[in-house]
Parts: C-alpha cells; sequence; structure tokens
C-alpha cells in the first residue's frame, strides 16, 4: 500500500470515529459483575489512594489512553492533546501504530511529538502482521521506541480489522517469530516490557496461552463492547459488497470482562483491561476481577479533538468514579480493590463455562 494511503486511511478512521456511531451493540459484560456495596465503608473518601505501578512506572491512576493515532497531521494535534492531559494527571498513554512513521520519516514528528511532554509511561505500537508480512524485526522495534522515548511497547493483533479491509493484511501465521525478535530486542537494546494488545475483539484464553509462550510480559485485552472495527470499517469502504460483508461482523468478538477473565486464568503477567471502558465503576469492576490497569481510546480520541482540557475531564471524571466505588466497596487503595467481592451474574457465567482446548 502506497504511504499516502496509509495516512489517508488513519485520518478517514478519526473521522468516522467522531462522527459515527461506531461502538458495539452489545455489552463489555461488566453490567454482569456487581462490586459489593459496603454500607460501613471503614474509610474516608477524602483518603483514597488511586495511585499504582505499572511496568515499574508510578501512576495517579490505574488508567491510560491505549493507542490511536500518529501519521497525518491531525494525529500530531492530538496526540499533543493527550500527552499534555497525561502529564498533567501523571497516567500513561500509548502512540496509535507507527508503520506510518517506519515507512515515511516525514510524518515521524506525529508521534515524536509526545517526547516534549514530561509522561510517566509512554508505549509505542506495531502491528504484530507486519513482523510477518513486512520482515520487521528487533531494529525497527527500536526505530519506534526511538521516535517516541518509549518505556513500553504494544504489539497490536488486529485480524478482524485487516480480514474485513479490502486491503488488509491477513497473514498471522507463524507470529512466533516475535519470541526471537523481543527477546533479540532485549538483549541488544533494552529490557521494556512488551505487551500484546488486541484493537477491540479481544483475546481468548488459548490466546493468551501463545502469547505467554512468546514471552510477552503484558496483555491489553482491548475486547469488545467499546469501539467496533467492524462498524468503523462499514462507514469507511466504498465498495458495497464489501460493507455488507463487515456489516455481517458488527458483534463479532470477546466482551471484555470475559477476555479479561480468560486471560487472567493462564497468564501471570501484567493485563490492562480495555475496550469499552467508559467510568470508572468499569474500571474498579476490571481491577476487582484482575486487571492492572484500564485503557480508553474512543472517549479520549473525540475529547482530543476538541482540545487538551477536555480530555483533562473525561479522565479526572473517571478517576473522581473510580474514588467513589473503591469507597463504597470499602477498598482504601488499589491492592484492597483487587481483593474486592464481586458477583458475576447472567451471560457472562455462559462464557465462563468453555473450557480452555489446548
Ligand atoms: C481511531 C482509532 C484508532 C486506533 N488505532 C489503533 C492503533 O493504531 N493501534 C492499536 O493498537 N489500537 C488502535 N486503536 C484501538 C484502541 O487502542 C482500543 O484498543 C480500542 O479502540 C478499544 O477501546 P475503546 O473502546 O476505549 O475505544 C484505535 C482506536 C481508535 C478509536
Amino acid at each position: 500500500m502506497e504511504d499516502r494511503d496509509i495516512h489517508l486511511r488513519k485520518l478517514e478512521h478519526i473521522l468516522i470515529c467522531n462522527h459515527c456511531e461506531v461502538e458495539y451493540r452489545k455489552d463489555t459484560l461488566f453490567n454482569a459483575v456487581e462490586l459489593i456495596h459496603r454500607g460501613v465503608p471503614n474509610c474516608n473518601l477524602e483518603e483514597i489512594d488511586t495511585t499504582t505501578d505499572l511496568f515499574g512506572k508510578k501512576l495517579e491512576a490505574p488508567l491510560i489512553v491505549t493507542g490511536i493515532t500518529g501519521g497525518h497531521p491531525k494525529a500530531k494535534e492530538i496526540n499533543r492533546n493527550i500527552a499534555e492531559a497525561v502529564e498533567e494527571l501523571n497516567l500513561g498513554m500509548g502512540v496509535g501504530s507507527q508503520r506510518a512513521g517506519i515507512l515515511d520519516s516525514s510524518v515521524e514528528d506525529t508521534y515524536r511529538v509526545v517526547r516534549d511532554y514530561d509522561i510517566p509511561l509512554v508505549i509505542g505500537n506495531l502491528g504484530a502482521v507486519n513482523f510477518i508480512e513486512d520482515r520487521w524485526n528487533e531494529e525497527t522495534i527500536e526505530r519506534a521506541i526511538e521516535m517516541i522515548d518509549g518505556d513500553a511497547m504494544a504489539i497490536h493483533f488486529n485480524p478482524l480489522q485487516e480480514a474485513i479491509q479490502p486491503e488488509g493484511d491477513t497473514n498471522f501465521k507463524g507470529v512466533d517469530i516475535l519470541k526471537d525478535i523481543i527477546s533479540n530486542y532485549k538483549r541488544k537494546y533494552r529490557d521494556i516490557p512488551f505487551i500484546a494488545k488486541e484493537v477491540g475483539e479481544g483475546f481468548s484464553r488459548e490466546d493468551a496461552i501463545t502469547l505467554r509462550e512468546i514471552g510477552f510480559d503484558g496483555i491489553d485485552v482491548a475486547g469488545s463492547g467499546g469501539t467496533s472495527w467492524a462498524m468503523v470499517e462499514y462507514y469507511r469502504i466504498k465498495d458495497r459488497e464489501f460493507r455488507e460483508f463487515s456489516k455481517r461482523f458488527l458483534d463479532w468478538g470477546i466482551p471484555t470482562a470475559v477476555s479479561l477473565l480468560y486471560v487472567k486464568d493462564v497468564f501471570p503477567g501484567t493485563i490492562i483491561a480495555s475496550g469499552g471502558i467508559r467510568s470508572g465503576i468499569d474500571m474498579a469492576k476490571s481491577i476487582a476481577l484482575g486487571a492492572h490497569c484500564c485503557g480508553v481510546a474512543l472517549p479520549v480520541l473525540r475529547a482530543a479533538l476538541r482540545g487538551s482540557r477536555e480530555v483533562v475531564k473525561i479522565l479526572e471524571r473517571m478517576i473522581r468514579e473510580l474514588k467513589t466505588t473503591m469507597f463504597l466497596v470499602g477498598c482504601e487503595d488499589i491492592e484492597a480493590l483487587r481483593k474486592a467481592k464481586y458477583v458475576i451474574k447472567g451471560e457472562l457465567r455462559e462464557w465462563l463455562d468453555v473450557k480452555t482446548v489446548l
């Protein structure tokens, strides 16, 4: 694909996400989780401590903005607005896929802009499929990390998005080459954490076992219930037949709460819950179910198009809701929240009945 086409596609994604209804019709299934209210919380709301450690970095709350964009002029403004907000709130952020910057150094500055800010955790982003299709290696990772002065690298897995795009890269066979590439990178350059990241359809237990064996330090489940790539591509694709094709996959994916519980069963590393995380209550439920941190994209993207103050407002609201929820379940800090009691209801129970096949 031409560089210019990648830039255009990225911009189309932003515009569609800003103007159209792109979220799943189905739920994350956090609605099927209830934390047990404490009428006698025995703690002081004012003293609730949301600080947490993620990959050795201290964050004000277990919240990061996950990878969204890069590669076109609008992306620079979006990344700047997100960076300014997460610097102010002391949270983490990821940039969007850095493929455009790897292929065309003239757009590197759209990612590089995050280096101007003092952010505790900056996460790079490359696509798993490109390590196969474009024969990327540890040098590619180093270029991406240098571009943003990154502290961690997310490798995204987006099979649904690639499969429903007329121009998609669909050869995921042999992703285990990442095992050598990651260990070579750590040996030759530096020992940063690697995160396997879905983009909105979630990972299964079997996936988490594979990712564990490849040597990932963390998994961002990015399950379904938030941004739906079938929906985004549906609006973008001009060809009528392809549009109808993508429409059939609108409800495809593992709900975020399910994916989180699947991954937690078999993955010993750091777990990030994302995909449809829209409130501090979703965050508290994620942490109680086993996540170390939560991630959010779509609402932040929409806010970032209006300026960094809007991003601060959204993230502050989520942290305030998290604090209130922690108070209501009697948990003074994140460690206590990880042990909070919960009930699992209805459809979520059915998903949990499925046994691992490996
Ligand atoms: C416009 C847009 C672009 C995205 N681009 C990337 C990307 O380049 N790399 C990636 O790993 N995820 C990307 N994502 C996925 C998000 O990081 C996130 O996993 C997903 O949107 C689910 O979270 P949400 O429901 O809070 O939006 C993108 C999301 C949006 C909305």
